[in-house]
């Protein structure tokens, strides 16, 4: 007889975009696990409810996206020490009704880095962005030895202000400059983070060539297009890039350790995103 099957999905607005769950399939399918994940849209205000929901047809576990994941803290019952440092949730598992929530996130963004055998000594860090993802990646930076500075540069600067005391307040060295700065500042940085979904409608970077350097690493966040202007602009100068495929895969294959307890299947979850074409040289 087969298990009962188990549900999984995300929440999130926009989420049509979203690649989890052809990479989450990809994996149970894979692994001939009897579970299912699907997204779900979740507008802003609606979040309670759709919580709520989602205990009620007793939901296995879920991913959250924008602009959620901070929100969410509110709704889950028990938060793991990633999701406590990062003030940030994008994972929940369901353990009979009680919604424990993580930060996978946080091991997405570092995991290729840490790949690369990046040393993080005598960095400074230009970090762009203020949201749910942001946060993973200063809980992240907060475990690396040596960093000197992390500058944060966002559009509201009243975020700017609260992540840079967030990190403060886990032993980071972290100022909020300008986005007129930006560029400025690029030219200076040793790791340039874009975290904001500018990109993903193929929008010029804020950072053009010129303002990066060789011995830059330039890591964007987002995901598709797989290579953004960002990261266009850093090969033309010769930086080293990390692109934000390799954090949305390393996150996913995490969310679903965290769900089934099965080591994930990271070649499987690879080819839902390439197919057989593989990854980008
Ligand atoms: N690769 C991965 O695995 C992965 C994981 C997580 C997130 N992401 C991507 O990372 C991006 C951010 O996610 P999030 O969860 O942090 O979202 P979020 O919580 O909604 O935060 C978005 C951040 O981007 C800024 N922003 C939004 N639109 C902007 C624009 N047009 N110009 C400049 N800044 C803008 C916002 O500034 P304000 O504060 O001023 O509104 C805010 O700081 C998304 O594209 C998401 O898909 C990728």
């Amino acid at each position: 007889m087969q298990s009962q099957i188990k549900t999984y999905c995300i929440i999130g607005d926009p989420v049509q975009h979203s690649l989890s769950p052809a990479i989450q399939n990809a994996a149970f399918k894979s692994l001939g696990l009897n579970c299912t994940y699907i997204a779900f849209r979740v507008p802003k205000g609606e979040l309670q409810e759709s919580v709520s929901s989602l205990r009620s047809i007793n939901i296995s576990g879920f991913n959250v996206t924008s602009p959620h994941k901070i929100e969410i803290i509110k709704h889950v019952d028990v938060l793991d020490s990633t999701a406590q440092k990062a003030k940030a949730i994008n994972t929940i598992m369901n353990v009979e009704g009680v919604l424990r929530g993580y930060n996978t996130d946080v091991y997405g963004f570092i995991e290729p880095l840490h790949k690369r055998s990046v040393s993080f000594n005598g960095m400074t860090i230009l970090l762009i962005g203020a949201g749910g993802a942001s946060r993973a990646v200063i809980a992240a930076l907060s475990e690396q030895n040596g960093i000197t500075k992390i500058l944060i540069a966002n559009r509201s600067q009243k975020k700017a202000e609260e992540l840079a005391r967030i990190g403060s307040s886990i032993g980071l060295e972290c100022n909020v400059i300008d986005l007129y700065n930006i560029q400025k500042v690029a030219a200076k940085s040793h790791l340039i983070i874009n975290a904001t979904p500018l990109g993903t409608s193929n929008e010029d970077s804020m950072i053009d060539h010129e303002h990066i350097k060789k011995d830059t690493i330039v890591y964007d966040i987002v995901y598709k297009p797989v290579t953004t202007n960002l990261l266009e602009n850093a090969k033309y100068a010769g930086a080293q890039i990390v692109y934000g495929y390799e954090m949305l895969l390393e996150q996913g294959a995490k969310a679903f350790e965290i769900w089934t307890g099965i080591s994930a299947p990271t070649d499987a979850m690879k080819r839902a995103l390439f197919g057989s074409f593989g990854e980008p040289a």
